[in-house]
């Protein structure tokens, strides 16, 4: 019996659309609609717990990538370069640069020795190495007096085979300066602090110079200049590469070769590098042409506190100079 029907004075029961004869049939138009399953509490647990899995793998096979694989697949760039007052005796002259370093808890001296190896294997003429060469950010009260010892020992059996020249960065002052610059003098490294060294061959004369660390205003760039003669072509080795603006404005660089700015470390799809170190914002990573300059950014083979590198790859750059000079 429906409610309606009931007798006006028939008490109103509390489930009234249940009568004596058992529940309503459903109407033509509820029949229409197909029964559906509820989606019950047992079934949304399941799911989360699977798309919780999945997360999970996906965060930790993203944490390994980050972590240990990108950090470690070396990326070894090529880059042909033709200076206009390169002399033509020095054509296809080769040099490799290493950058940044960062010896630490992450870099040991075999990661070390390996990185050189691949350098070394390119068969450069050279090597350029852009400062950094310890890691200080976020480990204070390290001592590296060690692993300094181990790389003059290292650097040695390279410097014997081809010259090796260096700048310092920023965190070789912040660590010990004359610490690191002894170190690499003792592998018989050539230490370019505002200093300059000539390259010869033949008659020809070519001239590497460097610049020390801007980013702690050790720069001297007069102190360069004065030792340069006045047409002769060189290259700048710099730690920071937003230095460029300078030397370029002097118009006696063809090159400059950079680190310090990892590239970012992690560059960010459609994005970019979130964070970028002073003096490294400018020309972030690769070639760049400033005013007649060249100017090339590695992204270094080290990183800085986080230790992770994400769309940013750890680089070793192989530089083919040409000869600009016409009859
Ligand atoms: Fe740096």
């Amino acid at each position: 019996m429906l409610c309606a029907e009931m007798p006006q004075k028939a008490p109103i029961r509390y489930n009234c659309t249940y009568g004596s004869r058992g529940p309503m049939k459903p109407t033509a138009s509820q029949r229409s609609v197909s029964p559906q399953r509820r989606f019950s509490r047992r079934d949304f647990l399941k799911v989360s717990a699977i798309l919780g899995f999945d997360t999970l793998l996906l965060g930790i096979a993203g944490f390994g990538y980050i972590t240990r694989i990108e950090p470690t697949w070396v990326d070894v760039r090529h880059v042909s370069l033709r200076l206009p007052r390169l002399p033509r005796a020095f054509s296809g002259w080769r040099m490799a640069q290493l950058s940044d370093i960062h010896i630490g808890p992450w870099m040991t001296l075999q990661r070390v020795r390996e990185l050189f190896e691949m350098a070394v294997s390119e068969t450069p003429d050279a090597l350029a190495l852009t400062g950094d060469f310890v890691l200080t950010y976020g480990w204070r009260n390290l001592s590296y007096q060690d692993e300094l010892g181990e790389l003059a020992g290292l650097l040695a059996e390279y410097t014997r085979r081809m010259p090796v020249f260096a700048v310092l960065g920023n965190h070789d002052h912040w660590y010990n300066a004359a610490q690191v610059r002894g170190a690499l003098e003792a592998g018989g490294v050539q230490v370019l602090s505002n200093a300059v060294s000539v390259l010869e061959r033949g008659d020809a004369r070519f001239y590497v110079a460097g610049i020390d660390d801007a980013y702690e205003g050790k720069d001297n760039l007069d102190a360069v200049l004065s030792q340069l003669p006045p047409q002769a072509g060189a290259i700048l080795l710099s730690h920071v590469p937003d230095f460029a603006d300078r030397s370029a404005a002097t118009g006696r660089f063809d090159l400059q070769m950079s680190g310090h700015s990892h590239g970012g470390q992690v560059v960010l799809p459609f994005v970019g590098p979130p964070v970028l170190p002073k003096w490294g914002q400018k020309y972030v990573s690769g070639l760049y042409r400033v005013e007649g300059m060249f100017q090339y950014t590695n992204r270094g083979v080290g990183m800085t506190f986080p230790a992770v590198r994400f769309n940013c790859r750890p680089e070793i750059t192989v530089f083919t100079l040409e000869s600009g000079e016409t009859d």
